[in-house]
C-alpha cells in the first residue's frame, strides 16, 4: 500500500449523481483502485457553496457514499470519507488562499458561469472553491486526479499552487497530474447536447440519474434531442447522436464504428431503444447494490468513520509541514 502512487478524487453531494458522474468519474475510479492508493471523498464543503437544504444535504452525502460503493469502489481497498470530517482541508485552504491571486480565480470558467447564473448568490466561497479543491488534492501528496473534462482548469490551478508554494517555501507538495479518460469524459445533456449533463439541471429530462427506474430511463432516452439528419453517425454536426453513441459505447464495450455499422440504414427509433436498454442493463447492478446498502446505515457509518481516521492521519502530516514552513509556531500540548 505504502509505495503505491496516490489518487484523490471527489464528487459533490449536491443532488443525485448522474450517468455523467458514473461514466466520467466513478467507473474510472473503480478501474484504478487496484493499482493505486485511492482517496475518494464526498466533498460536502464544496456543495454548500450553493444553498442546500440541510436535511437533503445529509441524505445526499450518505447516498453518494452508497453510490461509490455500489459502483464497485471497494471500501476495504480505498479510503472513502466525508470532506468536512477532516478539518485539515479547510485549514490548508486558508494558507493556499494567501498565495492565490484574484486574477487567476477570476479566470475560472466554472465560477464565471455560476456567477452569470445567479448574481444573487455570489458568495465568497464560490469564488475560492478551486482553492479548497487544490487543498483536497495537495494534502494527500496526490500523484493522479481522475476527473471529467470540466475539472481540468481547476486541476491546473492546483498544480500552479503546488509549484508556487514549493518555490516560495521549499519542496512540500507533490505536483498532481490530471487523469481524464478519452471516452466519456464529457457526457452531454439529453436536451441540449452542447451542454454537459448536470445533476443541477432544472429540466429533469436532461439527465439520467445513476439510480433511476428502467421506465424513466427509457422515457428520457426516447425524448433525447437528436437532429433531422437521420443517420447514426459519430459527428460534431450531430451532437445528440454523438452523445448517445458515447454512452452506448462506454456501457456496452462496443466500439464507435461497430455501433455505426449496426445501425446503418436504420432510423433513430431502434437506435434509441437499444441505447436505453444498454443504460438500463449497465446501471442495473449498481441500483441493486445501492438499494441493499441503503438498508444498512450502520455499515455506511462504519465506512466513513474509518475513512476519516485514515485520511486524517495522512492529511495532518502535510498540514504540519505547511504550517511550519510558513512560520507558524507549532502548538505545544500540556
Ligand atoms: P460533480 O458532480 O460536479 O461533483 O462531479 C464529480 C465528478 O464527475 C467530476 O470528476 C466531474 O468531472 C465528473 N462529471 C460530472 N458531470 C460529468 C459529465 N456530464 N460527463 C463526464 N463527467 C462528469
Ligand atoms: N470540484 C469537483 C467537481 O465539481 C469536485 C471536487 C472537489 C474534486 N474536490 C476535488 C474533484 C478534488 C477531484 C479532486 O466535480
Amino acid at each position: 500500500m505504502e509505495d503505491k502512487k496516490i489518487i484523490f478524487s471527489g464528487a459533490q453531494p449536491s443532488g443525485k449523481l448522474t450517468l455523467g458522474n458514473y461514466i466520467g468519474a466513478l467507473k474510472n475510479w473503480v478501474a484504478l483502485q487496484d493499482e493505486y492508493n485511492c482517496y475518494y471523498c464526498i466533498v460536502d464543503l464544496h456543495a454548500i457553496t450553493v444553498p442546500q437544504e440541510p436535511k437533503d444535504l445529509r441524505k445526499n452525502s450518505l447516498e453518494v457514499l452508497a453510490k461509490y460503493i455500489a459502483s464497485g469502489i471497494d471500501p476495504e481497498k480505498n479510503t472513502l470519507f466525508i470532506q468536512s470530517h477532516v478539518s485539515a482541508h479547510t485549514e490548508l485552504s486558508w494558507v493556499l488562499n494567501t498565495i492565490s491571486s484574484m486574477g487567476e480565480l477570476n479566470r475560472m470558467t466554472q465560477f464565471k458561469e455560476k456567477s452569470k447564473k445567479s448574481e444573487a448568490n455570489l458568495n465568497a466561497a464560490l469564488y475560492t472553491y478551486p482553492v479548497l479543491m487544490a487543498s483536497d488534492i495537495l494534502l494527500y501528496q496526490t500523484d493522479l486526479v481522475p476527473v471529467g473534462e470540466d475539472q481540468k482548469q481547476h486541476l491546473e490551478l492546483a498544480r500552479n499552487l503546488a509549484q508556487r508554494f514549493n518555490t516560495r517555501y521549499s519542496e512540500t507538495f507533490k505536483v498532481p497530474e490530471p487523469y481524464i479518460a478519452k471516452v466519456g469524459a464529457r457526457i452531454m445533456s439529453l436536451q441540449e447536447p452542447t451542454k454537459k449533463m448536470s445533476k443541477s439541471d432544472e429540466n429533469e429530462n436532461a439527465y439520467i440519474g445513476m439510480i433511476e427506474t428502467a421506465d424513466s430511463i427509457r422515457r428520457k432516452v426516447k425524448r433525447a434531442v437528436t437532429d433531422s439528419i437521420g443517420i447514426v453517425k459519430y459527428s460534431d454536426e450531430q451532437p445528440g447522436v454523438k452523445n448517445l453513441i458515447n454512452i452506448y459505447s462506454n456501457l456496452s464495450g462496443k466500439s464507435i464504428e461497430e455501433i455505426e455499422n449496426m445501425y446503418e440504414g436504420k432510423g433513430y427509433g431502434v437506435f434509441k431503444d437499444d441505447t436505453a436498454e444498454v443504460i438500463v442493463e449497465g446501471l442495473r447492478p449498481v441500483r441493486e447494490k445501492y438499494e441493499d446498502l441503503l438498508k444498512n446505515k450502520d455499515y455506511l457509518e462504519t465506512i466513513y468513520a474509518q475513512g476519516a481516521d485514515k485520511a486524517e492521519r495522512a492529511a495532518i502530516k502535510t498540514l504540519r509541514k505547511v504550517y511550519k514552513k510558513v512560520g507558524l509556531i507549532p502548538r505545544k500540548f500540556i
